[in-house]
């Protein structure tokens, strides 16, 4: 394959605008975020926008409104604008793959055209969302019915990467406007426990299985497929029921039809379309089996409120952006590792893990788009747990700890299960624990609440610790298309600062091919000659030997 194009531009690091973040960071290190909002007393208004449903309160971080200009300046030096309009019109900036990403064209209006490589995907994509939305109506209708004649009440979807963590995430967060006769399962792990779990309290006859693969190649999935294959076949005993049991999520028709999954069965995907960007694609065939298709509906228009935003909206008061340039912010400029994200919902409770993927994998890059070895961080760690859990476990560290960690609260003002006060309850812990991290407690104000000198220290809060607030009314469909659209272009944003491909994933690809060539060292009945280093020959050896005890 010849070395693909890519517009040079000159090194992050020596541009204007980064020495003069790195100069204004200097200069503002020292300031407290008790001094800033001391100074302005409107700074909590002035550093929050709102779009779409969603309010940005990004005020308690340590920036002030030269930070956000010198940001600003630094998206215009590394033409934001330019690479955000190549994405949407599908110029082919996954560079390393030569793809376009097109996971905007996902929820593109029907009447929209994007064309690429002469064909208009939007029609495509419709094409597909008909075919759910339809088989999805014969599913619920009780028109498509399992081989033995009862109707389907059980969903598994197979899959892993981001043919699972965005329908999970996303069953879970919508869980509230579920059909509530069925029940939906997701199995990606290839510890057969995962399996045998999902399984165990389940008729076959009445299971269906969506196989989510856009290469169908993936081991794990293809494991998993084959044993479900096993399953259903054991209760029933005959090939014909695999009709009625297994529906497909692929690009790969050919392997697909290998398992065995007739081709009127398979929904359709793109290879323009990356796994963690594929959640409101067919990936998501559960999501709307178990929420419906109006409600899907109301998800993409969410998502497209969002991408119209993100398109159009000068970059001072575009909240993916934003959100984009205050994580390079803390990651490169305040050495920030890891960023906690914290929803205050207990339905979003896979939403981090939901983020790791589309964070991570996206922007965890060590060379940018033509190659070269960065010298600054790219994507920092991403991690969280739903309040109030997080309180009572890891919170210390983010109050008192010597790292850094900026987070991102989220929270809702309407309760979607109103139980006596407990929504308050929740969202006052919210407001506290932006507060307490923003202004801490000084040595004064423990003093003067008569703590002994020697437990002063220990008491001690030292605040300044940055945080956004994202608050929404309530947890809707619709919200959460807006939401993952915001972080899925934050994420863009910092991608194309970093002048990384956020879109490919190479890093995923070592340990795979070591692990196909262990598998054989391990299930062989002779012992196996083996050429790895010292330590995994030992682990090869000792595991072979206690595993026939
Ligand atoms: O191994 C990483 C990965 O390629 C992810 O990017 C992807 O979401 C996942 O595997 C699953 O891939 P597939 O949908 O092709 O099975």
């Amino acid at each position: 394959m010849n070395q693909p194009v890519v517009h040079s531009r000159p090194p992050l690091t020596q541009g204007p605008a980064w020495e003069a973040l790195h100069a204004h960071y200097q200069k503002t290190r020292t300031l407290h975020l008790r001094q800033l909002f001391n100074d302005d007393p409107q700074r909590g208004e002035r550093f929050a926008v709102e779009a779409c449903g969603l309010y940005l309160d990004y005020s308690k971080n340590r920036i002030t409104a030269e930070t956000i200009g010198l940001l600003l300046q630094l998206a215009e030096e590394c033409k934001l604008g330019e690479r955000i309009k190549a994405m949407f019109t599908g110029q082919k900036i996954n560079v390393t793959e030569r793809r376009a990403v097109l996971h905007t064209a996902l929820r593109a209006p029907k009447e929209e055209r994007i064309m690429l490589d002469g064909i208009d995907v939007v029609a495509e994509v419709h094409a597909v969302l008909e075919k759910m939305a339809d088989f999805t109506h014969k599913i619920h209708n009780k028109e498509w019915l399992g081989y033995t004649g009862l109707p389907i009440r059980n969903v598994i979807n197979i899959g892993i990467g981001g043919s699972d963590l965005g329908p999970v995430m996303a069953y879970e967060a919508l869980r509230y406007y579920s059909r509530r006769e069925m029940t939906f399962h997701f199995v990606s792990n290839i510890d057969g426990t995962d399996f045998i779990e999902a399984t165990r309290d389940l008729n076959p006859e009445e299971t269906l299985f969506i196989i989510c693969s856009k290469t169908f190649k993936t081991l794990e999935t293809l494991t998993n497929a084959h044993t479900a294959r096993e399953w259903v076949l054991s209760k029933m005993g005959d090939e014909r029921a695999i009709a009625q049991h297994f529906v497909a999520v692929s690009t790969n028709a050919e392997g697909v039809a290998k398992f065995g999954i007739d081709a009127r069965h398979m929904f359709g995907l793109w290879d323009w379309d990356g796994g963690r960007y594929s959640m409101d694609s067919a990936i998501g065939l559960s999501t709307m089996l178990a929420i419906g298709p109006e409600n899907f509906q109301a998800m993409l228009s969410g998502y497209r409120a969002m991408d119209q935003h993100f398109r159009s909206t000068p970059f001072s008061r575009n909240l993916p952006v934003l959100m984009g340039l205050l994580a390079v912010w803390h990651n490169n400029f305040l050495d920030a590792q890891t960023v906690a994200v914290l929803p205050y919902e207990q339905y979003l409770k896979r939403f981090p893990a939901y983020l790791q993927q589309l964070t991570m994998e996206s922007n965890g890059k060590h060379v940018t788009l033509d190659g070269t070895k960065v010298d600054y961080q790219t994507g920092p760690v991403y991690w969280g747990e739903p309040g109030t859990n997080g309180q009572h476990s890891f919170y210390q560290l983010i109050h008192q700890g010597t790292r850094l960690v900026p987070c991102d609260f989220i929270g809702f003002c309407q309760a979607l299960n109103p139980l006596e006060h407990h929504h308050d309850l929740l969202m006052a812990n919210l407001f506290a624990q932006t507060e307490a991290l923003a202004f801490g407690k000084t040595e004064e104000e423990v003093k003067a609440e008569g703590t002994p000198d020697w437990l002063v220290p220990h008491r001690v809060f030292e605040g300044n610790r940055p945080t956004n607030t994202l608050l929404a009314e309530r947890l809707t469909p619709e919200t959460l298309g807006c939401l993952v659209a915001l972080y899925e272009h934050s994420v863009f944003t910092q991608g194309a600062i970093w002048n990384i491909d956020s879109f490919d994933q190479w890093g995923v690809e070592l340990g795979k091919a070591l692990a196909e060539r262990t598998i054989p060292e391990l299930e062989s009945p002779q012992e196996p000659k083996l050429s790895h280093d010292s330590s995994s020959n030992a682990l090869i050896r000792r595991y072979r030997r206690l595993k026939k005890r």
